[in-house]
C-alpha cells in the first residue's frame, strides 16, 4: 500500500486554509487519453479542479470509434498509449475513456505501478436524480456489452428501470468537429426517443465525447430531463488520489498542457482548439 501523506489544515477566521505537506510537490504532469477528442470534457474539468498541474492528453483520434472494436485491440491501444505517456513522466494516468476502462483498466493496472483513473456511466447519480424511476444510458456498443457496465446496473440499477442506447456515428461526430449540425440533432433525436418514449427523466452520458453535445442533447430531450456525465467525478477522485500519495504539484506551478494526435483529418488543431476553448499547438501521436 502507498504511504498517505496528509496536508496541513489550518482552521481560521477567514476560513480553511491548506498548507502543502513538503513531500506534495510533485512537478510531473497527469496523462490524460481517450479514443479521440471525447476524453478532452475530462481534461477541462482536470484543469479546472488542479490549475497548477501539468496535464499530457493523446487523442487516439486514428483508431476511433473504440466502441465497435474487440477487448483484444483496445488493450493493446491502450498499453502502446501508456506506454508512450510513462515514458514522457507522467505521475499518474487517467483513461478518460467508459469504452477503454470496461475493456482494458484491469489489464493496465495489473502492468504499471502508477495510479490509474478510470471511469464508469454515472448510473447511481441518475437512479438518484429521477422521479419516475426510469434512467436512460447513452454509451457506446463496447460498454454497454461490458461485464463491467452489467455489474454497475446489479450494483446501482436495482430499483430503477435502466434503458440503454448503443450510439453508433455520434463519437464520429464530436471528432468531426460537428457539434451542433443538422445530422448530429437527427441521430441525437433517433437515439433519445426510445428513452423518451419508455419515461426516462435522467440521462447518463456514459461516453466522454457525449458531454460536447450537452447543450444539443438538452433541446431535443427538453429541460425536464436531467443530463449526467462523469468528468467532475472522474476530477475530484484523482485529486484525491493524488493527495493521498502525495503526488499533487507545487501550488506556485504554472501548469502546461500539451495535445497529441494521430488523427487522419487536415486539421486536429482546429477541433482540439474549439474542444479546449483556448488556441492550442497538436503534435503528431
Ligand atoms: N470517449 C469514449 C468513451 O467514453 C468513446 C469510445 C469510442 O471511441 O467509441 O467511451
Amino acid at each position: 500500500m502507498p504511504k498517505t501523506v496528509y496536508n496541513t489544515v489550518i482552521v481560521n477566521d477567514t476560513g480553511i486554509e491548506m498548507i502543502a505537506h513538503p513531500n506534495i510537490n510533485n512537478p510531473k504532469p497527469i496523462a490524460v487519453f481517450d479514443s479521440g477528442v471525447g476524453g478532452i470534457s475530462v481534461l477541462k474539468h482536470i484543469h479546472r479542479l488542479l490549475p497548477n498541474e501539468h496535464l499530457l492528453y493523446v487523442a487516439d483520434s486514428i483508431h476511433a470509434p473504440y466502441g465497435n472494436k474487440s477487448v483484444s485491440e483496445i488493450q493493446a491501444r491502450c498499453f502502446a498509449i501508456a506506454d508512450f505517456l510513462i515514458a514522457k513522466d507522467a505521475k499518474a494516468l487517467v483513461v478518460a475513456c467508459n469504452t477503454a476502462t470496461a475493456a482494458a483498466i484491469d489489464q493496465m493496472r495489473a502492468k504499471y505501478r502508477l495510479p490509474i483513473i478510470g471511469m464508469e456511466p454515472a448510473v447511481k447519480p441518475a437512479a438518484a436524480a429521477s422521479s419516475s424511476g426510469i434512467i436512460g444510458v447513452l454509451a457506446t456498443t463496447g460498454t454497454l456489452q461490458s461485464a463491467q457496465f452489467a455489474a454497475l446496473l446489479e450494483s446501482y440499477g436495482r430499483n430503477v428501470e435502466v434503458v440503454t442506447q448503443a450510439c453508433v456515428g455520434l463519437v464520429e461526430c464530436v471528432e468531426r468537429g460537428e457539434l451542433s449540425h443538422d445530422s448530429t440533432r437527427a441521430l441525437i433525436k433517433q437515439y433519445c426517443k426510445p428513452l423518451l418514449d419508455q419515461g426516462a427523466d435522467s440521462i447518463v452520458l456514459g461516453c466522454t465525447h457525449y458531454p460536447f453535445l450537452k447543450q444539443l442533447i438538452q433541446e431535443v430531450v427538453g429541460e425536464g430531463v436531467v443530463l449526467i456525465d462523469t468528468g467532475a467525478a472522474v476530477a475530484n477522485q484523482l485529486k484525491s488520489r493524488l493527495f493521498e500519495q502525495g503526488l499533487l504539484a507545487p501550488n506556485h506551478q504554472i501548469a502546461s498542457v500539451n495535445f497529441w494526435s494521430n488523427s487522419p483529418s487536415a486539421n486536429p488543431e482546429q477541433v482540439i482548439t474549439h474542444l479546449w476553448g483556448e488556441s492550442v499547438k497538436v503534435s503528431n501521436f
